[in-house]
């Protein structure tokens, strides 16, 4: 690259997708965005900060070239140049996981220390990296280490709520972290939204748990539902996101839906300054 281009490269829009609570539809809901988005033409990397590393087999990425992964970049200061994988689909680029990660000292004084390596990293190397447009970051459900560099590095989170019962249950835990990293590491930090995931329109008390989370958390809120559906769940086996496995399933067409929604918010953001 000519150093002239260098100096005017465009940052990448960074997008962390939280929430501590287990199995909600955080890589599910990565892997079909980050998709969706490459395939409209743009550049996307997926950061999987998590040690389970769903979002890198999601992706077919096998243990082998996980040799090098995220874990290196956070602890041992490896180039995120070096680390970063080509996937099968185009545009589409992973910082793969592997089980390394469960090993990062979760110590909270340490965690302040700690907070930006993943932020400092990208400022360090950004110039060689491939002119990426978004970069979508795969945490834990933990609000740990990972989750706080994620969340110091990022413009937007998405939460996604698995909508059940206790759907709201450690949202407030949640929404103090964000206020913490808005008054300290990161005042640009924004909720792009709050994603209803799993959704079970033949059960009542998925209309009601909607009408309850709308209630409270009102604009925040995706008009986009992401519905329970079976083929998404399968698509991970076949190494395949949702959105390529079975393109005209319910679950697909949520998640296209979601991928228009994401543009019209990111725009309103940058042109207006605030959703709510
Ligand atoms: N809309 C959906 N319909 C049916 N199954 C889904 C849906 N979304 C996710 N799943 C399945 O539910 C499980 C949990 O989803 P996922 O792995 O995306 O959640 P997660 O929040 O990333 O979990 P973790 O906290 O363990 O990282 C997975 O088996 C996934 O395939
Ligand atoms: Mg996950």
């Amino acid at each position: 690259m000519q150093e002239q281009d260098k100096k005017h490269k465009k940052a990448p829009t960074f997008i962390s997708v939280v929430n501590q609570k287990g199995g909600v539809g955080k890589t599910t809901t990565v892997l079909n965005l980050a998709t969706t988005i490459a395939a409209s033409g743009k550049k996307v990397l997926i950061l999987d900060l998590d040690a389970q590393g769903n979002a890198s087999t999601g992706l077919g990425i096998l243990l082998e070239q996980r040799k090098l992964s995220s874990y290196d970049v956070l602890i041992d200061n490896e180039n995120i140049q070096n680390v970063i994988k080509k996937t099968n689909i185009e545009n589409l680029f992973i910082m793969p996981a592997n089980q390394d990660l469960s090993s990062i000292d979760m110590n909270l004084a340490e965690i302040e220390k700690k907070a930006s390596i993943l932020k400092n990293s990208f400022k360090n190397t950004n110039v060689d990296l491939p002119n990426f447009d978004y970069v979508f970051m795969d945490c834990p459900p933990a609000l740990n280490m990972l989750t706080v560099n994620a969340l110091v590095l990022s413009n937007f989170i998405i939460i996604p709520l698995q909508t059940e019962f206790f759907a709201l249950e450690g949202l407030s835990q949640l929404m103090i972290t964000i206020k913490e990293i808005r008054n300290t590491l990161n005042k640009e930090l924004k909720i792009l939204g709050v994603l209803l995931t799993m959704y079970d329109k033949r059960n009542n008390l998925s209309l009601q748990i909607e009408e309850d989370v709308r209630s409270t958390l009102n604009d925040l809120v995706f008009n986009t539902i992401i519905p329970r559906n079976v083929k998404l769940s399968e698509a991970p086996s076949f190494s395949l996101p949702g959105v390529l496995y079975d393109q005209k399933c319910l679950g697909s067409i949520a998640y296209q839906k979601l991928t228009a929604e994401f543009f019209i918010r990111e725009k309103r953001y940058f042109s207006k300054g605030a959703l709510t």
